[in-house]
């Protein structure tokens, strides 16, 4: 996620923003910048790379002013650069954004057929040009950027300032949070209260819809429609620390919770309802993967268990034949891959070693590669012929929690891509599917009030030693994805089957001391899982289940039985695998280990 601050008072605004910028350093950045009013014009300082980078060229070439904005990027539209950094700067404004314009090619194509020349590849910079467009002197500054947003589909958090304006800045939001600080003779905008806690802990939270004119004395906000609004001033009790995990104890909760919007930014613009299809970038589309006789998934740990989901929808959807391998086992052995097959790398971080050795033999070899990432222009995105990005923002903590699910949104839209194209699915499947997914987040957020009672589950599981999931089919990737997070978190040893695998084995376990952590919603194997529980029943085993609304089966024999709601079974993977993000992390929390930076883990594997 990107940071943002603006500020005008009677300061110099330089250094305010600065240190602002220093405290949203954690999100996670690829460049940085800072535009300032200045004698009457526009005068703006942007650096790739580290805020240390920004801040010496300010040194170099100071700025001076009493409003400014600053900002630091996270790349999503167009690759970390000096020129695609923000603030952009169009005519009498700059602005700096945070979100994803949706129609940013047509508005762009709009303002070129005026004259616009663009100077970079992001969609923020169109949003500088229509302002410009629509400012007029009965506009008026606030007009204007009320004007042109109303043109703007997608979400955004935009702070802007304009040279006819020196003592003003003007801050929007739609779907990505943006505050607005109260200080004595000055006042801030910022997209996360750590920017401003420093000077001020009188908060107005904007909401979606909102635009804020923002003076020194005084905050004016009305609705996209020009009516004004009424929003509370809050006092924030926060510390610095607290505010970075904007109130969570662990970014790792945090990034649990931010799973329903992040899986709403994946599908962003990706998802043509009424058509049933995909909207993939040119790149990704040109590959061609639904021509492939074979499609090779490789990826490490979690990542390599969202490649074994994909492999269970891609061949389900669109019957292409799909392998998923282990990254560094795969490097190893002399794999078959040949020109006719497509490879996918599915990384986080982009930067792991097995998972980029792997790709170089896929190349060496003539497979066309697609990957799937969180980290823009990192080593394999860098490496690829394309890559589908996952839009999680930054993820702090070292077990993937948002990162995985937003990847397995990535595989679904991939899946249902191929599908149409192989026109193994009709559109109304796809319609049916695509609808599905968008309820996803929606789901998400009902469990996610859950979360206390997961702790209490959590709370009487803490002694064990060992644990045993099990799932099916989607829910076997689930599974292993679950037993992961255990293990990394709490350092309890876990271990994932497939629920038809327990009979062959590790039924020798079961015994009154070893939780089973079953996957069971309602779909085509739920009676062969049921069976398989009742074998667990029998010798004592400690049921722990995850269950469709409304079985009134599996609960009788469980433990415990955490509800999903009755969805379609696309939808369920998502919803499982939450419950078993929360289950690991109240149990490690409760254990006092350190959640966010498990012992021996780190967040980027570079080495083999
Ligand atoms: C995830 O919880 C783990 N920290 C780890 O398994 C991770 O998924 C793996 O190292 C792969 O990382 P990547 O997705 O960045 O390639």
């Amino acid at each position: 996620m990107c940071g943002i601050i603006g500020y005008t008072g009677n300061r110099d605004c330089v250094q305010i923003i600065q240190s602002g910028l220093g405290r949203l350093a954690y999100r996670g950045y690829d460049s940085a910048g800072i535009a300032v009013c200045s004698n009457g014009d526009i005068d703006l300082r942007r650096s790739h790379g580290k805020l240390e980078n920004l801040i010496a060229r300010l040194t170099r070439e100071p700025l001076r002013g009493h409003t400014g904005i600053g900002h630091t990027r996270w790349a999503t539209h167009g690759r970390p650069s000096e020129s695609n950094a923000h603030p952009h700067r169009y005519g009498k404004f700059a602005i700096v954004h945070n979100g994803i314009i949706e129609n940013f090619l047509e508005l762009r194509q709009e303002l070129i057929a005026r004259g616009h020349e663009f100077s970079s590849e992001t969609d923020t910079e169109i949003v500088a040009h229509l302002i410009s467009e629509y400012y007029t002197p009965d506009t008026g500054f606030a007009g204007a950027v009320r004007a042109a947003l109303r043109r703007v589909r997608g979400s955004y958090a935009i702070v802007a300032i304009c040279a006819d304006f020196p003592d003003e800045i003007v801050a929007a939001r739609l779907q990505s949070p943006l505050l607005i600080a109260l200080g004595d003779g000055e006042n801030f905008a910022a997209s996360d209260i750590a920017a401003v806690l420093a000077h001020s802990r009188r908060i107005i939270f904007l909401e979606d819809g909102d635009i804020a004119h923002i003076k020194a004395d005084t905050v004016e906000i009305q609705d996209i429609t020009g009516q004004p609004v009424q929003r509370p001033v809050k006092t924030v009790q926060w510390d610095i620390s607290a505010a970075e995990k904007q109130g969570y104890p662990h970014y790792m909760l945090k990034e649990i919770f931010e799973q329903p919007q992040k899986i709403t930014d994946t599908f962003r613009g990706r998802i043509l309802e009424d058509e049933g299809q995909i909207n993939l970038d040119e790149k990704t589309a040109n590959l061609e993967f639904e021509k492939c006789s074979r499609i090779q998934i490789v990826a490490c740990g979690t990542s390599y268990h969202a490649g074994l989901l994909g492999k269970y929808i891609i061949e389900k959807l669109a019957r292409i034949p799909v392998d998923v391998d282990v990254a560094s086992e795969y490097r190893y052995r002399n794999p078959i891959i040949t020109p006719q097959d497509g490879f996918i790398a599915i990384s986080q971080s982009g930067e792991t070693a097995d998972t980029y050795a792997c790709l170089k033999i896929a190349r060496e070899r003539g497979s066309k590669i697609l990957s799937i990432c969180n980290v823009m222009d990192s080593t394999i995105p860098r490496a690829s012929d394309a890559t589908f990005y996952t839009r999680a923002d930054p993820e702090i903590g070292v077990a993937s929690t948002k990162a995985f699910t937003t990847q397995l949104a990535s595989l679904m839209l991939l899946a249902i891509h191929f599908a149409r194209r192989r026109q193994t699915i009709t559109a109304g499947d796809a319609r049916q599917l695509l609808n599905a997914l968008r309820s996803v987040p929606h789901h998400m957020e009902t469990i996610l009030e859950t979360s206390d009672s997961v702790r209490s589950v959590a709370q009487k599981l803490l002694r064990a030693s060992s644990f045993l999931y099990l799932g099916r089919n989607v829910h076997y990737p689930i599974a292993l994805e679950g037993a992961l997070k255990l293990k990394e978190i709490s350092y309890i040893h876990a271990e994932a089957y497939p629920s038809g695998e327990m009979k062959h084995g590790p039924i020798a376990l079961i015994d009154e001391k070893l939780p089973v952590v079953v996957i069971a919603p309602k779909n085509a194997t739920y009676e062969k899982t049921l069976s398989n529980l009742q074998e667990v029943k029998a010798r004592g085993g400690r049921i722990i289940s995850i269950v469709s609304e409304g079985d009134d089966m599996l609960p009788r024999v469980s433990e415990h039985a955490f509800v999903i709601p009755d969805c379609e079974e696309i939808v369920q993977p998502f919803l499982s695998v939450l419950y078993l993000q929360l289950l690991a992390y109240h149990i490690a929390d409760l254990l006092g280990n350190d959640v966010d930076q498990p012992r021996n883990l780190a967040k980027s594997v570079t080495v083999e």
